[in-house]
């Protein structure tokens, strides 16, 4: 294999036109000197390839073509891969990587499903992917290098910034669900199909990576369990507030006697700590680990310049590396705590008709299945319907008991409406 050995001069190769790539080129554009004082590298970028062409994009003197496979050329000495999806963009880092040039991608979705391949083999030119997780954060670099020496713990994030976009707009100036979405949508934040973004399938994309790294696992994407936010409800925001709590949405990865668990969910988290305020599009990750104990990273998770800033810092990296010197991926596959086996407290809002006896059925319920119940709140009943919600706070409790709690719940004469049901992150 030509393994090309880098020179102090970077010539890049970038593949897409997005706004991340965009990023990339007016970074480039307003601080080449600057980053080539501070690190001796200089970036050029040679070579820009995207299948739809934009005429009103400076390209620095770079040569653009149509043809993705124009990047696999002997002149460039990074490809940069910013143009999302799965399969087309896995086909050019693999090109890529077999013929021995360098990659740095911002693509979650392929790291998540087709990481354990792409980073394996000693003899492979590098891939780095520092973008595909939290925007411009440096997590993967801090599980990696920085905090190399620890055992992990702990690593919780909020790591899609249109879920936290959204509940805060919920929360903060009681928006609603959809206009809050389109706003995401309109900066730039969202994913091509913003379903991605609600469904939680983004934040699993990157906890996947995370959860790899930081428990020696392979990237094990269908492992993780996924729930989004579409089931969180103005109701539920306000009453989380009345209780001392905000809803977010995280991804969890953790050690417990069982096993690892590695989980992406809406959460309520006490309004007091560092992560239930962090608002708007910003992401933040808490990890937790042995020698180092709890350290914080938090900053724009979303958006072009802030993920080019990711992108460039991997592009600047390589100048200093030249083959896979990550060694191969483990071989040990997920295998995450079934969720079934999860220890979580839990929220609980019932809509139910305002009868006798009702709250005194649901706590039976509880107390049958063991439930412990921590708070509750009955608000008088609205006037037209009748309707009351009935709000709990349980204490910890064995995930497969909260689902047989919650089938009696469900299964009340007086029940009216759906049922919501939030974890509760005591986050210690
Ligand atoms: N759609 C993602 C988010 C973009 O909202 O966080 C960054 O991956």
């Amino acid at each position: 294999k030509n393994r090309r050995v880098l020179m102090k001069e970077l010539r890049l190769g970038n593949a897409g036109l997005g706004t991340v790539a965009q990023g990339v080129l007016d970074i480039v554009s307003a601080n080449r000197e600057i980053i080539r004082s501070r690190s001796g590298v200089e970036l050029s970028p040679v070579r820009v390839a995207s299948r739809s062409p934009k005429s009103d994009i400076d390209l620095l003197g770079a040569e653009f073509s149509t043809d993705l496979e124009s990047l696999l050329a002997p002149d460039i000495d990074v490809l940069v891969e910013l143009i999302g999806g799965e399969s087309t963009a896995k086909d050019l880092i693999t090109q890529a990587l077999d013929q021995g040039i360098p990659v740095v991608t911002a693509n979650k979705a392929v790291i998540a499903r087709f990481g354990n391949e792409l980073l394996s083999g000693e003899q492979r030119a590098p891939l780095k992917f520092e973008a595909a997780v939290a925007g411009a954060i440096p997590i993967i670099q801090a599980i990696q290098h920085a905090l190399v020496a620890n055992r992990f713990e702990q690593v919780i994030g909020i790591i899609n910034g249109t879920c936290n976009y959204i509940l805060t707009a919920m929360q903060a100036q009681g928006k609603a669900f959809d206009d809050a979405l389109a706003e995401a949508q309109r900066l730039g934040y969202a994913e091509a199909d913003p379903s991605f973004d609600i469904d939680g399938v983004d934040a699993a994309h990157k906890l996947t990576i995370l959860a790899g790294l930081a428990f020696d696992t392979k990237f094990d994407f269908e492992a993780l369990y996924v729930e989004g936010i579409s089931g969180v409800t103005a109701a539920d925001i306000a009453y989380a507030d009345e209780l001392g709590y905000r809803i977010k949405h995280v991804g969890i990865a953790k050690a417990t006697d069982l096993g690892v668990e590695a989980r992406v969910h809406p959460v309520l988290m006490p309004k007091t700590t560092l992560l239930a305020n962090v608002d708007d599009v910003a992401n933040a990750v808490v990890v937790k680990c042995d020698g180092a104990g709890q350290t914080l990273f938090s900053g724009p998770g979303a958006g072009g310049l802030a993920t080019a800033s990711a992108v460039l810092g991997d592009v600047v990296r390589l100048a200093t590396v030249t083959s896979n010197s990550e060694g191969d991926r483990p071989a040990k596959t997920g295998d995450y705590v079934p969720i079934s086996d999860v220890i979580c407290a839990n929220y609980i809002r019932i809509p139910v008709r305002d009868e006798p006896g009702v709250f005194a059925q649901i706590a039976n319920a509880m107390s049958e299945c063991g439930i412990s119940i921590e708070a509750a709140i009955q608000k008088e009943p609205d006037m037209v319907g009748k309707i009351v919600d009935i709000v709990i706070v349980t204490h910890a409790v064995v995930e497969s008991v909260m689902k047989k709690a919650l089938a009696v719940v469900e299964g009340l004469e007086a029940g009216e409406g759906t049922i919501s049901r939030i974890r509760v992150e005591p986050l210690h």
